[in-house]
């Protein structure tokens, strides 16, 4: 039986990162015969140039009908100007919404290896090993909007966040479930100190807990949050959040292991499931072939897991990539002297030998 994998590479360093993780799939198959078939299709600012659109009806449909769907990137400044409703980040948000991806799990691991690159002193950071999920198809990015409005000569624009009680029911429970595989604490974050939705978020959390007596919940608000990750990220186990805060406390939390460019994610929903890099198409270092590849490549190894079943591939993608690095091989974000300087293909060559 074959799985097929529909692959998204978007703009910038989308195609770079997307070919090395296809690359390690087409060694992962060769070891452990899943019978992976890959079929490209295009979004984001590089669909838009083609065809007018961020996100061609075809490559939603395609997503919808595979086995799961490999993402990379989009953005960049040359659609700054688009129309708010055709820029590239449309793609992302629209797939999302339309494969009903309510989950973005954000694995942060801080392995012995990287702890040294972290900005945190290794003392603070050793043994940091955390999963956001964040709530990804609500809240503010996908309420009322508008661009501009004037009014007596001032102009106005607005973003209104709203969240339902079944919403944060539904992720709550996603979070609990994953503190039980893990170490048994929720942290929920929220500005109910302010915000009308953090109190439904808040409320609603507390209600879901009766039903996990075994997991011990706490709430920071989230600017206490992002302090706190900084001081003391040891204390956390799950953190369960909005989608805005989600993004914010991510990208945060990201460099806890030393660069954005190690860290993938998965979303996960009602049809197929998505895995991407939590990281941008990265403009400033696009086509240079120098992006690390291991968020995307990490990503792969979490679509294993998780859309395949395939546990021991995915283990030995992520031990591979653990070797590379205990090996002392070094894309530019992490590079120091001493080590080996990897470009994208050296990296991705590296992880496939270790495979
Ligand atoms: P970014 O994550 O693209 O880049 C931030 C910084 O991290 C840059 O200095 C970049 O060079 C570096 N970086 C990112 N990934 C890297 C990698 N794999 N290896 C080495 N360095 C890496 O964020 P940004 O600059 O704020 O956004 C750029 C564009 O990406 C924007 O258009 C934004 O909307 C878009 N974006 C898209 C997604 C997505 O498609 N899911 C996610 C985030 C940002
Ligand atoms: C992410 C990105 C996206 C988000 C953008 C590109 C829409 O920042 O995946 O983290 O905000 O969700
Ligand atoms: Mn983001």
């Amino acid at each position: 039986m074959s799985k097929h994998i529909v692959v998204i590479p978007g703009d910038g360093i989308g195609k770079e990162i997307t070919d090395a993780a296809v690359k390690v799939l087409q060694k992962i198959d060769d070891k452990f015969h899943i019978g992976l078939t890959f079929e490209t299709k295009d979004a984001g600012g590089t669909a838009y140039d083609k065809y007018g659109t961020p996100l061609p009806d075809d490559t939603v449909e395609a997503a919808k009908k595979a086995d799961a769907v490999l993402f990379g990137a989009v953005g960049g400044d040359q659609w700054d100007d688009v129309e708010p409703s055709l820029r590239p980040e449309r793609a992302v948000l629209g797939l999302r919404k339309a494969l009903g991806l309510y989950v973005n799990l954000r694995p942060v691991k801080v392995s012995s290896v990287l702890a040294e690159y972290s900005p945190l002193k290794p003392d603070i950071v050793t043994g940091t090993d955390i999963v956001i999920v964040r709530e990804l198809i609500g809240g503010i990015y996908f309420g009322d909007k508008c661009e501009s409005e004037i009014h007596d000569g001032v102009e106005r624009a607005w973003d209104l966040e709203n969240y339902s009680v079944p919403e944060v029911q539904r992720i709550t429970r996603f979070a609990m479930e994953a503190a039980r595989k893990r170490r048994g604490k929720v942290t929920s974050v929220d500005k109910s100190n302010v915000l009308a939705t953090s109190r439904l978020w808040r409320r609603t959390v507390i209600d879901v807990a009766k039903d996990y007596p075994d997991i011990v919940l706490n709430h920071y608000y989230v600017d206490n949050c992002a302090m706190q990750l900084a001081l003391n990220p040891t204390q956390f186990d799950v953190i369960v959040t909005g989608n805005l805060f989600g993004d914010i406390l991510s990208d945060e939390a990201a460099v806890l292991g030393g660069s954005i460019g190690m860290m993938p994610s998965a979303s996960i929903g009602e049809l197929t499931s998505l895995y991407e890099p939590i990281h941008g198409s990265a403009p400033d270092i696009a086509g240079q072939g120098i992006a690390n590849p291991c968020a995307t490549i990490l990503s792969a190894a979490m679509l294993l897991r998780y859309s395949l079943d395939e546990d021991a591939a995915a283990a030995a993608i992520e031990a591979a990539v653990d070797k590379a690095l205990a090996d002392g091989w070094r894309t530019a974000d992490l590079y120091k002297e001493g080590f080996k300087k990897a470009d994208t293909h050296t990296m991705t060559d590296v992880v496939c030998q270790y495979i």
